[in-house]
């Protein structure tokens, strides 16, 4: 298993907001993020470069003031959805740069080019992958993960079951592993790790969400929706996709008799003002689980966050001078690959604060549980 320690450290959760056409917009990534988990955003969902910094800048500095405010608070780190095609990629990944994304994700066609030009810049690269062949091609251009979509995942998604591709691919692969289709529950996140994933990714279930940047009408659909009324076709975008039945129907398509695309990502013989994603709309099978249109920070336990820790203590009259140099000593062995590993099957995440950060940290740790057992009247026993 392998993925970068410092993001786990970062994230209540192991799972990623899924970047999303025309559905991911500031709102909803800053507020996955706030959640604990990564904030994927897809670039072409602006269309200026000026436009797209605005946005980044945005949501840094909402990340930046609660990280401020809550020197514990996990926040996630931020995936940017990029094409190698885009021509002013170097100036959007000194973008990427400046605005601290950590993760780039590619999602069509052959990711070389944006593997190698992302990891110039530093970049960890997961790419999507719907089949054991298309991740061998991804694991040898160099990608940092994969991205398995199975079977009734929502956008363009794969028809392998889950329970076969995350394990085969675990059998080939050491990086990042991502779940990715039809996630929705706690259970799922929890299956995946079962299979042999690092991370889950979460689409359908955030569209469905007061920040997602969908209409309405596509939320309530998915409230209402069921996986039956899905059809897993390549006729609306040229890639094959589950859309939602009842969204053809509302603009006056058949779904048994849909036009034929001219080729892959083509969409030209859809009558106007028929658009995918616009007002035909995709989602996976996790609608079964969807029956509410809840915030983000909703869908979790706000503000929960109980976690243990350790550290080391020195008796109180130890000299400055060997209390520093302990700390130096213990803080590069816990960066060890050896260490980190041994803590990592335990569970456990290295930190290695300096003494003046532990004792800031016990010290809000103990404001924390004193104001908790207080206000809820609980007692030490014996
Ligand atoms: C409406 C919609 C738009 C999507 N657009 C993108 C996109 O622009 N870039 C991308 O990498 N993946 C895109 N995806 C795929 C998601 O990132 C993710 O793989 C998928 O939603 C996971 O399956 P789930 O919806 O069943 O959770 C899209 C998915 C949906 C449902």
């Amino acid at each position: 298993m392998a993925l970068d320690a410092e993001i786990r450290s970062t994230l209540t959760l192991p799972a990623v907001c899924a970047p999303m056409f025309l559905v991911s917009n500031p709102a909803l990534v800053r507020e996955a993020c706030k959640a604990g988990l990564i904030g994927g955003l897809p670039r072409q969902n602006v269309r200026t470069i000026e436009k797209f910094e605005g946005w980044l800048a945005e949501i840094r500095a909402d990340l930046d003031a609660h990280a401020a405010a809550d020197p514990d608070a996990r926040i996630g780190p931020l995936a940017v959805n990029l094409s190698a095609q885009l021509p002013d990629l170097e100036a959007n990944l000194d973008l990427l740069d400046r605005y601290r994304v950590p993760i780039v994700i590619s999602a069509t066609g052959n990711p070389t080019e944006l593997i190698r030009r992302a990891h110039d810049h530093g970049k960890l690269v997961y790419c999507d992958v719907t089949s054991v062949r298309f991740a061998e091609k991804a694991a040898t251009a160099g990608a940092d993960g994969l991205t398995c979509i199975g079977a009734g995942g929502g956008g363009h998604s794969g028809t392998v079951s889950h329970l076969a591709l995350v394990p085969r691919i675990r059998e080939i692969f050491d990086g990042t592993l991502i779940m990715a289709g039809a996630v929705g529950s706690g259970a799922a996140v929890r299956a995946a790790e079962v299979l042999g994933a690092d991370l889950t990714y979460l689409g359908t279930r955030f569209i469905a969400t007061q920040e997602a940047g969908a209409a309405p009408e596509y939320k309530q659909m998915l409230v209402d929706g069921t996986a039956t009324g899905l059809r897993y076709t390549g006729a609306i975008s040229g890639v094959p996709a589950n859309w939602l039945v009842a969204s053809m129907r509302s603009v006056g398509l058949d779904p048994d008799d849909l036009p034929v695309p001219r080729g892959a990502m083509r969409h030209d013989r859809l009558p106007d003002p028929v658009k995918p994603c616009k007002n035909l709309w995709s989602g996976g099978q996790g609608v079964e689980l969807i029956n509410d249109v809840p915030t983000v920070a909703e869908q979790g336990f706000p503000g929960y966050g109980a976690t243990s820790w350790g550290g080391v203590l020195a008796p109180r009259n130890t000299p400055a001078a060997a209390v520093e140099r302990l700390s130096r000593e213990m803080a590069a062995i816990l960066r060890t690959d050896d260490m980190r590993q041994r803590l990592a099957a335990l569970g456990a995440e290295p930190v290695g604060s300096t003494p003046a950060e532990f004792l800031a940290h016990m010290q809000r740790e103990q404001e924390r549980y004193i104001a908790l057992t207080s206000r809820l009247g609980i007692r030490g026993e014996g």
